[in-house]
Formats: structure tokens, sequence, C-alpha cells
């Protein structure tokens, strides 16, 4: 789908169908071949936000025809005890990529579980060497994180595939989605631009976007002033907020009934960038399957 450069209303991308659309294909895909992707998710503790991601992840997996290993760790598991169940999941040939839930209780350091974890398996793509390859623009072969991935993906179906020369301002740098989502823009050839918490006017950089990626985590933080009109407005945060009425409700990091008056196109939330993560990270366990299959062939010299 095309939006036009500006439109009186914005044309809703809704992260809900294309992800459905995204998880047939992977579905009929398992369904044709030989190859049972296993995916392995391990939750430390009961945060009740991270047990219904994680029991979602599952059931998404089992959905598509994966192999599906949830483990769950009681809060007080310790970080080699933690460790020596994901180097068991690294040497499980049936398990194709690993995904630790974060975040972790404070007791654990979270770097050191990451960098554990195989990098051939981390279908999260936050090990040093798969962020080293996003960051040097070496991305084949290497995992991106699912998120950013499918910020991309909903991007490309409201502009087109060809995102060149668009300006780009991401609000936000996290690891999880600021950073990588930049350099996948990048690698797009946008000109980016990334705004924070020390920023100077960050709604007057904003306000020159083709496409604004807010990514900050402060509900509905990115007004109608700073967006222009006809931009392009793709929303990851997900915060839970109590409304006039006393209700509890999720919004994201764009008020989205103002911005919906200036954007040509803008995602929802819910239902925007949330349910693409799923998509994508069951996308990278298919692909780690489908490269240890290649690796294997390879090694046993049949065609793959
Ligand atoms: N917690 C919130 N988002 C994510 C994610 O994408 N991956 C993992 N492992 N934990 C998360």
């Amino acid at each position: 789908m095309t939006v036009p450069s500006s439109s009186p209303e914005a044309t809703l991308i809704d992260g809900r169908a294309i992800s459905e659309e995204i998880l047939a294909g992977i579905k009929s895909a398992v369904e044709s071949s030989s190859i049972i992707p296993g995916l392995a998710v391990v939750l430390v503790g009961s945060d009740p936000a991270s047990s219904v991601y994680v029991r979602n992840k599952s059931a998404r997996a089992k959905d598509c025809g994966f192999q599906s290993y949830q483990v769950n760790l009681p809060p007080d598991t310790g970080e080699y005890e933690l460790i020596s169940v994901i180097s068991e999941l690294n040497s499980d040939a049936s398990v194709h990529g690993i995904l630790v839930q974060l975040p972790l209780p404070p007791h654990i350091d979270q770097k050191k579980v990451i960098e554990a974890i195989d990098p051939e398996k981390d279908v999260d793509g936050f090990h040093y060497v798969n962020a080293g390859k996003l960051a040097v623009g070496d991305s084949d072969g290497a995992f991106i994180p699912c998120t950013p991935l499918g910020v991309m993906v909903l991007l490309k179906r409201a502009i087109g595939s060809n995102l060149s020369g668009k300006h780009a301002v991401v609000v936000g740098r996290s690891n999880i989605v600021g950073k990588p989502v930049a350099a996948l823009l990048l690698a797009e050839n946008c000109s980016v631009s990334i705004v924070h918490s020390k920023t100077i006017a960050p709604e007057s950089i904003c306000r020159h976007a083709d496409i604004v990626i807010a990514a900050v985590g402060v509900p509905r933080l990115v007004t109608a002033d700073w967006v222009k009109a006809g931009a392009v407005v793709i929303d990851v945060g997900i915060n839970r907020v109590i409304d006039d009425s006393g209700k509890s409700q999720l919004v994201g990091d764009v008020d989205f009934e103002c911005v919906r008056q200036t954007a040509a196109a803008i995602t929802p939330v819910p239902g925007g960038v949330g349910p693409m993560t799923i998509a994508m990270l069951l996308r990278n366990t298919l692909d780690s399957a489908i490269r240890t299959g290649a690796r294997a062939a390879q090694s046993s010299g049949s065609p793959s």
C-alpha cells in the first residue's frame, strides 16, 4: 500500500493483520518443508507482563508448527544456573532459537546472560556479534532485533520499499529498539536523527521528519506539533495509564488522536508494532533452522 504524501486523516497501519499474514506464511513454509524449527523461551520469575509475553510467544510458535520449549525458572535462580541452562540449549540440536525474556531480576547480569547465548541461536539479535554486524552494515547472516524488524516491515507497507533520501527521526536510543532501528533506516539510505532525553527541543527536529519512530516509553510524548503534515508515524511505545474515568488503558508514545489529524499514516496502540514482534521472532527462528540445515548439508557434502 502506498500512502499519499498528505491526507486529511492518517491511514491506519494494521500491524495485527500484517503480522497474521506473515505468520500464515511462516506456518505454510514449515508445513511444506521437512524442517521443524525449535524455539526455547526462558523466563526467570513470574512478572505478570513477561509471563503473558512468553506464553504468547510459545503459543504462536506451536501454532506455526515449531517445537516450542518454555523454560520457567524461579525468581531466585542464580546467574550461574541460568547460564548453565543456556549452555544446554546452545548444544541442543533441536533448538534453533533461544530467547531469554527481559528484564531479568536485578541480581543477574543481563549482559553476561546475553553473551552466553550462541550468536547463531540469538534470535533476539541482542548478542554483541549480531549487534556489531548490524552496526557495520553486515546484516547478511546476522539476527536483527525483532521489534526494529517489525517497524521496518510496517514502514515499507506504508511508504513502499524505497526509503532512500527520507529524513527519519527516531525518538529514543535504547539498545533494543532505538539504536537498531536507526541502523536499519541508515542501511535503507535514510538520513537519520536520534533524539533523546538530553536533546534540546526534540520537537523542532522531529517536525522536519518524513518518518517518525517513537520508542521512548513516555506516554503520548509525540504530539501533533512534533509531526510534519504527511509524515509516517510508527509508535513502538506500550504504556499503561489510568484514564480520566479511573480505567487502566494502553497508550503509545504518540498522542494518537491528535497526530492522526496530521500524519499520512500511523500505527495504533495496541494493534500496531506489538503483534509484529512475535512474527519477526518466528521468522528469525525459521531462518536459523534453515541456516542450520544448510550448514549441515554443506559439511556432509550433500546439496542443500
Ligand atoms: N522484553 C521486552 N521486549 C523483549 C524482547 O524483544 N526480547 C526479550 N528477550 N525480552 C524482551
